[in-house]
């Protein structure tokens, strides 16, 4: 069983970096990927880099050049759902693209030719890292839902409600996980992602973003992916 840990940027991912003891960089599709172990298990890391087609890109290497059997997405999100804030985390049961609007040859969000605007996390893979973030982060306020990338931060109060109106059962918003969910579909490798919350997706998002990112995604990455790679 090899699975893949991904995150979009180095501050994200890196203390999960730390932990591998044995891990091999190799190059491709323009990125490094980390080929090693951790907690007994055959893991390959890398990071995505930001946005659905750097995400995209990476999900395919990862399943065609790589051969992993499933991949974990792990990263911060800005939280637009009621409760959903700073510091939470939230697990993903499904994504979508908010900025995908085909209309009115295809219904908005529907991704053109699958009959769909969402694509679903795979259960069992969803529920094992929703047990492993209350292992890892006891106390801490976990969200399961929806979750809706587009490549664009969000960074205002106006954009933020916008979007919560318009899609008012979304939880959060980032920029790759949804690229993820599309491509394991098509290939049909299970696929989980969770974020925690850095920001709040409105006018003091950016600050709220740049400093969680340095404070706190990395440690957190490390515990949930640690905790869920000893858990099985
Ligand atoms: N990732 C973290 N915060 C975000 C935001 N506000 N918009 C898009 N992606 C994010």
């Amino acid at each position: 069983m090899r699975t893949a840990i991904v995150a979009a940027m180095h501050q994200e991912l890196a203390a999960v970096l730390a932990l591998l003891p044995d891990e091999q960089k190799q190059a491709a599709a323009g990125r490094e990927f980390w080929v090693g172990h951790l907690h007994g298990q055959e893991v390959v890391a890398v990071l995505s880099r930001i946005g659905k087609v750097a995400a995209a890109t990476t999900a395919t290497a990862l399943i065609e050049r790589f051969h992993v059997d499933r991949i974990v997405f792990t990263g911060v999100a800005g939280g637009i759902g009621r409760g959903v804030h700073r510091g939470d985390v939230v697990v993903a049961n499904g994504f979508l693209q908010h900025d995908l609007d085909a209309s009115p040859i295809f219904p908005r969000y529907e991704v053109p030719l699958y009959g769909t605007d969402r694509f679903a996390t795979d259960a069992a893979l969803t529920q094992a890292l929703e047990a492993a973030v209350r292992r890892a982060l006891p106390g801490t306020h976990l969200h399961r839902g929806l979750v809706a990338s587009g490549d664009r931060f969000v960074s205002s109060a106006a954009e933020s409600r916008a979007l919560h109106f318009a899609l008012p059962d979304v939880l959060a918003v980032e920029m790759e996980g949804a690229a993820f969910a599309q491509v394991c579909h098509d290939y049909r490798v299970p696929f989980a992602a969770v974020r925690t919350v850095s920001d709040r997706a409105d006018d003091a998002a950016h600050g709220d973003f740049l400093q969680f990112i340095e404070d706190v995604a990395s440690r957190h990455s490390a515990a949930i992916v640690e905790a869920f790679l000893a858990g099985g």
